[in-house]
């Protein structure tokens, strides 16, 4: 099964760090938010009656840790407004950053800037994901095919949306010429959701199960660029752009790993969602894990603030 690299890249212990633990400096500014810990709640769910108990327990506990979190596709909402209630989450989160999302796709079926101040304005969001899953619609009977002509359709959302485009994948990652071309058209950071994590080919087969199908889908279940490298061949893109690290995160050393290859927040799905199945204080236990295993890490490494990091704490990036 194919692995995120993280656990080929080691952080470099520093035996005597001139630092307080007390003292160490988790937070971060990002779009003019201010954050605890450079946490993301990864987009997942909404859309349905579940997902607005989902969203709200997500939002409480992004408000309470201090963290970030994405919706999943709201696509759902823009078509039955009804809906638009389950992604109704600020009130829960009057501080959080929070990001907006739809599936870029959908600007090949009909979906233009309305569409997307929508979406942005159902959560007043402080930006919106715009997510890339060519794979995944493939795989779906029911998926949207037409990928052509995206780019310059993506570059007018940047130019007449409010707040800032993200664009993100799923869990095969973004490689690093679509990355460069969507900086240079105004998107304003790239999630790379690698692959090593949720796989998506995984869970379509779970989801309509077809002998047939299953073959292709299983075909592709080692599919992506693994996050770790996808992470590392970003660093390439001049002007240190925003880059944010997803996809088969497990704790807080991974995240400070993501830190020091150029991440500024760190992104955790399905981790997140089994927690918030448990309940409330297991997700915010499980944040303020993270929190502290990220925090060991920068105390272990000598790091006192997280603009310190950088990729002179690793060793092995050869190896990814
Ligand atoms: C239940 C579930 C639903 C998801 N829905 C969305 C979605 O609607 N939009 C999106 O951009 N990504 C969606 N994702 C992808 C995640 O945001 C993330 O990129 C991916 O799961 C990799 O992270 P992980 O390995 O930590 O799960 C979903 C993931 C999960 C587990």
């Amino acid at each position: 099964m194919i692995s995120t690299g993280f656990e080929r890249i080691r952080l470099i212990p520093k035996t005597l760090p001139d630092l307080d633990f007390e003292r160490i400096n988790t937070s971060l500014t990002l779009f003019d938010k201010q954050l605890a810990a450079p946490i993301l709640i990864s987009s997942m769910t909404g859309g349905t009656a579940s997902g607005a108990a989902f969203n709200r327990f997500l939002a409480l506990a992004a408000e309470e840790c201090g963290i970030a979190m994405g919706v999943g596709s709201q696509r759902a909402a823009i078509e039955d407004h009804q809906l638009s209630e389950t992604f109704n989450i600020r009130k829960f989160a009057p501080n959080a950053l929070l990001f907006a999302n739809l599936g870029a796709v959908q600007l090949n079926y009909g979906y233009g800037i309305d569409e997307c101040k929508k979406a942005v304005d159902m959560l007043q969001a402080d930006a919106l994901y715009l997510h890339l899953n060519p794979l995944q619609e493939a795989l779906q009977p029911e998926g949207n095919h037409d990928f052509s002509g995206l780019l310059p359709k993506i570059e007018q959302i940047c130019l007449s949306l409010p707040v800032p485009v993200l664009v993100k994948e799923v869990g095969w990652g973004i490689d690093f010429e679509t990355a460069k071309q969507l900086l240079e058209v105004g998107v304003a950071g790239i999630d790379v959701a690698g692959a090593g994590g949720t796989s998506w080919a995984k869970v379509e087969m779970h989801r309509q199960p077809d002998s047939k199908k299953d073959a292709i889908k299983l075909a592709f279940e080692d599919w992506g660029i693994p996050t770790a490298k996808n992470l590392l061949q970003l660093r390439e893109i001049e002007g240190k752009p925003l880059i944010i690290a997803s996809g088969g995160l497990r704790d807080g050393v991974d995240l400070a790993k993501s830190l020091a290859l150029g991440a500024t927040l760190g992104g955790f799905a399905r981790k997140f969602l089994l927690a918030a199945n448990i309940g409330e204080r297991e997700l915010i236990n499980q944040i303020e894990t993270i929190k502290t295993e990220m925090q060991t890490a920068m105390f272990a490494c000598g790091v006192s603030s997280l603009s310190e990091w950088n990729i002179s704490h690793l060793e092995g990036i050869e190896r990814l």
